[in-house]
């Protein structure tokens, strides 16, 4: 008896160093800082790269979804000016994530960032100050002449003064950042030029690394890794008060939600914007992409390895 006793003492003691030791190794892991590559883009002047990418900022890479907290459903925001001003909380069971205020405001914004740091944030995860960039955006591959118009708009914008609340991970959150997060970069080498017309190769770029329609209909873990079969339907999507959403499976399978749909049927649907007023997809942005852009996306879709849709899809 005694001896047991003392067994579980020492199993206790032993337990406790264990995690304590994990907890100051996850403390210290924190504010860790990365290097990255500065990559080679100047913002422009140019009305047509400033229009191409206002295009893309607002509608095909929903920036403003994020990086607004205004209810972009309900405002025209082709034509009423809505500020990325940032703040838009993401509660997650890691902890509460805030989007930055990328507007070029130089005390709260991204206004004393360089060309090259806005960037290397968007292509290697890195923030300015080395730290870095919890993995929301999928911008790791888009090309130079998408990003050099993506960073050309945004230098246009309004400068707006919005401090952003700081992100608070908990116990969990520290822990995954710790062990589980590291910078996100590209895939190869990041192409100078995507040609873009109504290819499945061209929609195969928009849907994986500017519109992220994968990062939602592909099922990922907690730290973001993707862990399901592409495009096979993704995790159940939660609103505050709302049931739950699962984006469908979008893989040509007999048992996918849009399984037989005509091009045109796939159109008309991205026209309509959003039907259900509490989903999560950025139907609102998407819905302003032009028919090419569309046509891509859904040839692409067609090339993907039918999958049979998990019950409950
Ligand atoms: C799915 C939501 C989402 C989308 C879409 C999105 N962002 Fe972000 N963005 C975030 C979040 C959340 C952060 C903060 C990440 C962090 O704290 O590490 C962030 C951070 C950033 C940063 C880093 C700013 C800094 O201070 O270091 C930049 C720059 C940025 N986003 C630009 C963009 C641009 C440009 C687009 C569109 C092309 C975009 N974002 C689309 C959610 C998003
Ligand atoms: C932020 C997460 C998210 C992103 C990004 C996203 N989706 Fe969705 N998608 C959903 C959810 C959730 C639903 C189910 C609710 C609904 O229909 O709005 C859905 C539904 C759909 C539907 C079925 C609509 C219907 O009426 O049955 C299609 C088609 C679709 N998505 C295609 C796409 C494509 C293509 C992209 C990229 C351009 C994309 N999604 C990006 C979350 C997302």
């Amino acid at each position: 008896m005694k001896r047991i006793k003392k067994v579980l003492a020492w199993t206790g003691i032993l337990l406790l160093v264990l995690i304590l030791g994990i907890g100051v190794i996850a403390a210290t892991r924190q504010n860790q800082k990365y290097e990255a590559p500065y990559p080679d883009i100047k913002a422009s002047a140019d009305p047509a790269v400033i229009a191409k990418g206002r295009h893309l900022v607002l509608n095909v890479a929903h920036c403003i979804g994020c990086h607004s907290t205004a209810n972009v459903d309900s405002i025209d925001f082709n034509t009423v000016d809505v500020p990325l001003s940032g703040g838009r909380l993401f509660d997650l069971p890691v902890g509460k994530i805030y989007s930055k205020n990328i507007t070029p405001d130089t005390e709260t914004g991204i206004g004393n960032y360089s060309d090259a740091e806005i960037a290397r944030a968007l292509y290697y995860g890195v923030h300015p100050d080395g730290t870095v960039v919890y993995d929301f955006m999928p911008f790791h591959n888009v090309s130079k002449e998408d990003m050099t118009a993506i960073i050309s708009y945004l230098r246009t914008q309004k400068p707006v003064k919005n401090n952003v609340p700081e992100n608070k991970l908990n116990v969990i959150g520290n822990l995954v950042k710790a062990f589980m997060i590291e910078p996100v970069g590209p895939e190869g080498e990041i192409p100078a030029t995507v040609k873009k017309d109504t290819t499945a190769e061209y929609g195969r770029y928009l849907a994986m690394y500017v519109a992220e329609c994968n990062g939602c209909h592909t099922e990922r873990n907690m730290a973001g890794a993707f862990v399901g079969e592409p495009f096979a339907g993704g995790k159940p999507m939660e609103a505050k008060g709302y049931p739950s959403l699962t984006p469908p499976n979008l893989t040509p399978d007999p048992s996918s939600r849009i399984y037989g749909w005509s091009q045109e049927t796939f159109i008309n649907r991205f026209r309509m914007g959003k039907l259900i007023p509490y989903s999560h997809m950025h139907w609102s942005s998407f819905k302003h992409m032009t028919d090419d852009e569309l046509k891509a996306i859904y040839k692409f879709l067609q090339t993907l390895k039918p999958v049979k849709t998990k019950t409950g899809s």
